[in-house]
C-alpha cells in the first residue's frame, strides 16, 4: 500500500491530500529507503553529484514581527540586536566570492531601519561588484512595488517560507497582525515579477498535523516554486514554544524525498536546522534528494546573535572553515561542491 503510494508519487508527481496524509502517518524505515532510492535517482539525473552552495549573509536580527517560534522575534528582549552596514555586507561577499560562492543570500528580520532607499543601494552595490553572481533576498513580506524595486536594483531570487498553508495553524504560530493570506500573496507577486522563488515550512512545528503537511505539499505543488526550504522546528529557550519537542529527523528527510519526486528540478537545501538536530543531518538530507547547502558568510562576531532556534551549528566557525568542512562532508558521501550560480533550470524528466 505505502510502496504503491511512493510509486504513484514518482509517476504522477503528486498525490491527493488523503494519500499524502496516509504516507506521512504510515511510513517506516523500509518506505524511507524505497522513497530515497527513487528521490536520489531523480536528483542524480538532474544535478549529478554536484551540490550548489549559497553564501548566507545574516545582515540584521532586528525584526518587527513576533512569530512565536523564532528567537529573533520582536518581543525577545534577551536577543542582542545588530545590523550590518553596506560595507560589511560587501566584505562578506568579497570573502564569499574568493571561496567560490556565486550566490549571495541577504537574509534578515523585517527591519524597517533598512529603508527601500538603503536596500536598493545595497542590492545595486552587490550587483555592480558581482555581475556574475545571483542575489537572493530573504527579508520577509513587502509590497509588490517594493519587490519590484529590489528586482530592478539587481536581486534575482527571493526566499519566503509560507510556514504553514493552513490558516488556522498559521494563527497558532503567529500573532493576529500577521496574515497567512498576505504571505501567500507575496509569493505570487514575487513570481509575477520574475524572481526565482523559494518557499517552505518547518517540520514538526507546534500543533502541526499530517493533514497540515499534506496541505503544505499541495500548496507547493500549486505554487511551483524554484526553491523549497524545509527544516525541523527546533525550540528556542526565549520563546513560548520553548517546551515543545523538536521536529523529527525522519519526517523531515521523508519530506525532502517527497518534494524531490514532486518537483524534480527544484533547488532543495539540506538546511542548517537539519544539521543541528543530527550530526549527519545535512548529509542525510542530500542522500534523501536535497542538492543545495547554505554555509554562513556572516561575520563571526555576529553569528551567535542570529539565533532562530537553540544549539544552531556553525556559529563560531569562519566562512572558510565551514566551506572546507562541508566540502569534506560532501566528498565522503560522493558529492562535490561546485562554483556555480546554480540557477533553476526548466527541464522535463518525465
Ligand atoms: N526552528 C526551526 N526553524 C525556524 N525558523 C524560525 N524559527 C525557527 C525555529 N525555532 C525558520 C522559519 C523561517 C526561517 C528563516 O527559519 O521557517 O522562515
Ligand atoms: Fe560549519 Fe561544518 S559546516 S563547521
Amino acid at each position: 500500500m505505502m510502496l504503491s503510494l511512493v510509486d504513484k508519487l514518482h509517476r504522477e508527481k503528486v498525490l491527493s491530500k488523503e494519500e499524502f496524509t496516509a504516507l506521512l502517518d504510515g511510513f517506516d524505515k523500509n518506505i524511507m529507503q524505497y522513497l530515497f532510492s527513487k528521490s536520489r535517482a531523480v536528483a542524480d539525473r538532474v544535478f549529478g553529484n554536484k551540490i550548489y552552495i549559497r553564501g548566507l549573509i545574516e545582515f540584521t536580527n532586528y525584526c518587527k514581527n513576533d512569530c512565536y517560534y523564532c528567537g529573533i522575534r520582536r518581543s525577545n528582549h534577551n536577543a542582542e540586536r545588530y545590523r550590518l552596514e553596506k560595507e560589511e555586507i560587501l566584505a562578506c561577499c568579497r570573502q564569499g566570492y574568493s571561496l567560490g560562492f556565486r550566490t549571495f543570500v541577504l537574509q534578515g528580520g523585517e527591519d524597517l531601519w533598512y529603508t527601500d532607499e538603503k536596500l536598493v543601494d545595497i542590492i545595486s552595490s552587490v550587483r555592480n561588484a558581482y555581475p556574475d553572481c545571483a542575489i537572493t533576498l530573504s527579508i520577509g513580506e513587502k509590497t509588490y512595488e517594493q519587490y519590484l524595486a529590489y528586482y530592478k536594483a539587481g536581486a534575482n531570487r527571493y526566499l519566503l517560507r509560507h510556514e504553514t498553508a493552513n490558516a488556522e495553524h498559521y494563527s497558532k504560530l503567529h500573532p493576529q497582525a500577521q496574515s497567512p493570506e498576505y504571505r501567500k500573496r507575496c509569493l505570487y507577486y514575487l513570481k509575477e515579477i520574475g524572481y526565482q522563488v523559494g518557499t517552505g515550512f518547518m517540520v514538526g512545528s507546534p500543533w502541526q498535523t499530517s493533514g497540515n503537511i499534506a496541505e503544505d505539499l499541495l500548496f507547493i505543488k500549486n505554487l511551483k516554486p524554484h526553491m523549497i526550504g524545509i527544516g525541523p522546528f527546533i525550540p528556542h529557550k526565549d520563546t513560548q514554544f520553548a517546551g515543545f519537542p523538536q521536529g523529527s529527523l525522519d519526517l523531515t528527510l521523508l519530506l525532502i524525498g517527497i518534494l524531490r519526486l514532486m518537483i524534480p528540478n527544484a533547488l532543495i537545501p539540506a538546511t542548517t536546522a537539519l544539521g543541528t538536530i543530527h550530526p549527519k543531518g545535512r548529509e542525510l538530507g542530500i542522500l534523501a534528494g536535497a542538492n543545495v547547502v547554505m554555509p554562513n558568510l556572516s561575520p563571526v562576531n555576529v553569528r551567535k546573535k542570529y539565533i532562530l532556534y537553540d544549539n544552531k551549528i556553525c556559529t563560531s566557525e569562519e566562512a572558510a572553515e565551514c566551506q572546507f568542512c562541508l566540502q569534506e562532508r560532501m566528498k565522503k558521501i560522493g558529492y562535490e561542491l561546485v562554483v556555480d550560480r546554480g540557477d533553476y533550470k526548466e527541464i522535463d524528466i518525465s
